[in-house]
């Protein structure tokens, strides 16, 4: 069980904030930045959704106290999204305004497909209130190039992933190519289109020359963000060649759906998990 709780903690900063402050720390000394998020997804109840709520504004309050350079992501299935919309939208109403009197940027996690439009009207909504919100935005989504092109039109602030979630074949590209070929047309759209700050948010070293290039091209204001725990090598490589890079820290006890999404990445790890819990 020692094996599989060291196998989890590759990806997970720790079970609370105090750790994964430390951690954040650690990650600004090398001059990465962080976007911190407590783990917890389609939660059902509203007690949970509102403590959920509380950690969010600690985090605020603790980024600011320990001057990290960092912002927050959360996800609206932790925000009561499945309880109530409006609920919902008041609880990132709350913490979008913190984030903003804390000079902080809040970003907004993409979830499953049965999640896209509501996330997208509410991305929509907070921003013109809020302009210091983003939105994660999947390649792998047959939708996403129209989505994006939309989000551009309102200057929207997009994080581009390839996108974590099982889904049918209706609404998603499966083919690695495929889902590889629309991150980098959806890419170029940014680099050429957006007129706000955006994220290129992958390990693919392909990808990222890619995203190289098309920054010596167009001078836009974007960066790099990459996951905690995946391509250690990798992050320095980027920093050295003078790019803004952010990675992913999550924290909390509810850590199995995120790291099940982390091991479907890697088929290989399963063999390890498998052994780790049995031999
Ligand atoms: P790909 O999976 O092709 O991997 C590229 C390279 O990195 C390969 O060599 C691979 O082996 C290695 N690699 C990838 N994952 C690894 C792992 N877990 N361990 C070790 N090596 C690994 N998704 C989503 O649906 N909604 C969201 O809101 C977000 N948010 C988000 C934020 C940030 C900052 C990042 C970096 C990623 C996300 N994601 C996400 C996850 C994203 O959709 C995607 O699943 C992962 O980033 C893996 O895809 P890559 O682009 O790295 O490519």
């Amino acid at each position: 069980m020692g094996i599989l709780i060291n196998f989890v903690k590759q990806w997970i900063a720790g079970e609370n904030l105090e750790e994964a402050i430390e951690r954040s720390k650690k990650l600004n000394e090398k001059g990465i930045g962080v976007i911190l998020n407590f783990l917890g997804e389609e939660l059902k109840d509203k007690k949970s959704v509102e403590e959920t709520v509380e950690e969010y504004f600690r985090m605020i309050d603790l980024l600011k106290k320990e001057n990290i350079n960092g912002y927050l992501s959360v996800k609206l299935t932790q925000l009561g999204l499945n309880i109530d919309e409006k609920y919902c939208f008041e609880n990132l109403k709350k913490i979008a305004w913190k984030c903003f009197k804390n000079s902080k940027m809040l970003w907004i996690d993409m979830e499953s497909s049965d999640y896209t439009q509501k996330t997208i009207d509410i991305y929509l909504k907070i921003f013109r209130l809020y302009k210091n919100v983003g939105l994660c935005i999947q390649s792998y989504l047959k939708r996403s190039e129209n989505d994006v092109k939309r989000l551009l039109k309102k200057r929207g602030i997009i994080r581009l992933v390839k996108g974590a979630y099982k889904e049918s074949e209706k609404v998603v590209f499966k083919k690695k190519e495929e889902i590889n070929k629309n991150f980098l047309k959806i890419m170029k759209i940014l680099f050429k289109r957006s007129k706000n700050y955006f994220a290129i948010a992958t390990h693919d070293e392909k990808l990222i020359k890619e995203a190289i290039k098309l920054s010596k091209k167009y001078k836009k204001n974007f960066e790099f963000e990459m996951l905690f725990g995946v391509r250690e090598r990798l992050k320095p490589l980027i920093l050295k060649q003078g790019f803004k890079l952010k990675v992913y820290v999550p924290y909390g006890k509810d850590w199995i759906p995120y790291v099940l999404r982390r091991i479907r990445e890697k088929p290989s790890y399963l063999i390890f998990a498998f052994k780790s819990i049995f031999i």
